[in-house]
């Protein structure tokens, strides 16, 4: 009697757009079963039906706003509804705020570290012993360059995304040993709705396009480095470059980049 494998399966976060939409449509098309998950249902329905269609895998949404810190116990209550468990997370759903931080509504901060911290990290909490017990799994947490940057004014962005990578790292470290890798994903500036969100898109459009990269290639950079268990990825060349001589700089010189050099400031 033949055995067949199962569909392996993968959650993503922020799966309604961007760099996210982009995670679904690469892991559809190496075979993952898919659960989507973002505010904007419609969307996330839309990419399904498509990618159920071209690629004959099971694709299921959950609509959540991943802010409200009772997210993730929803999350991990739908999969187990669902009968899965996870094999491949992509902790991916992200923004950015603008204002100064005394300008911004506090319920805004909170939703801001509940969703690119909390949420995250409570997800890894709740999918991760599951895929220790069974000796195999991949987590994609979408960090950014800008932790590796000097920090910008007046913003959390800059010390969520460092949270973001120095906690993968940490994570790598204690699940490698179990089949499990954990990779922070640092892109650079990336063509999605990211910066219409943020309001800054006539200021992203002005700044060279050597700076910028199409979201294929950040996905298929990310995956290629959880897969080889690489617990950092700094996708394309620029990036690289940009990384590896920012890592170096003295903290005051570091401290007065940010302050001076920032073009999103409000
Ligand atoms: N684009 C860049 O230049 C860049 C650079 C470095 C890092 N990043 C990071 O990449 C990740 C993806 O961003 P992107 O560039 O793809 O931006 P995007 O096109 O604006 O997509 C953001 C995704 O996050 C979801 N999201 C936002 N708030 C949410 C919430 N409260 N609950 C649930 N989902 C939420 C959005 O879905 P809904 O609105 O439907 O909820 C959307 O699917 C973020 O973590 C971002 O920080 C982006």
């Amino acid at each position: 009697m033949t055995k067949t494998t199962p569909t392996r399966k993968a959650l993503i976060t922020g799966a309604s757009a961007g760099i996210g939409a982009t995670f679904a449509r690469e892991l559809a098309a190496r075979n993952y079963d898919l659960l989507l998950v973002a505010r904007r249902a419609e969307r996330l329905q839309d990419l399904a039906r498509q990618l159920s269609r071209e690629h004959g895998v099971r694709c299921e949404v959950f609509s959540a706003d991943l802010a409200d810190p009772d997210s993730p116990r929803a999350v991990a209550a739908h999969v187990a509804q669902l009968g899965w468990q996870i094999d491949f997370l992509v902790n991916n759903a992200g923004l950015s705020g603008r204002q100064t931080f005394v300008a911004t509504p506090w319920p805004q901060l909170a939703g801001e570290i509940q969703l690119m911290m909390t949420t995250l990290t409570e997800l890894i909490h709740r999918l991760a012993p599951s895929m220790i017990e069974r000796g195999w799994g991949r987590i994609v947490n979408v960090s950014s360059l800008a932790a590796l940057s000097p920090a910008g004014e007046s913003l959390l962005y800059s010390a969520i995304k460092t949270y973001v990578l120095v906690m993968s790292e940490s994570l790598d470290m204690e699940f490698k040993r179990h089949g499990v890798h954990v990779t922070a994903l640092c892109p650079g500036f990336t063509h999605s709705e990211f910066h219409d969100v943020m309001g800054t898109r006539g200021v992203a459009n002005k700044l060279p396009g050597i700076l910028w990269q199409q979201p294929e290639a950040v996905v298929r950079a990310g995956i290629a480095a959880v897969m080889k268990g690489k617990p950092v990825c700094v996708p394309g060349v620029v990036n690289k470059v940009l990384a590896a001589s920012m890592r170096p700089m003295p903290g005051w010189l570091r401290y007065q980049m940010g302050k001076t050099f920032n073009p999103f400031k409000a």
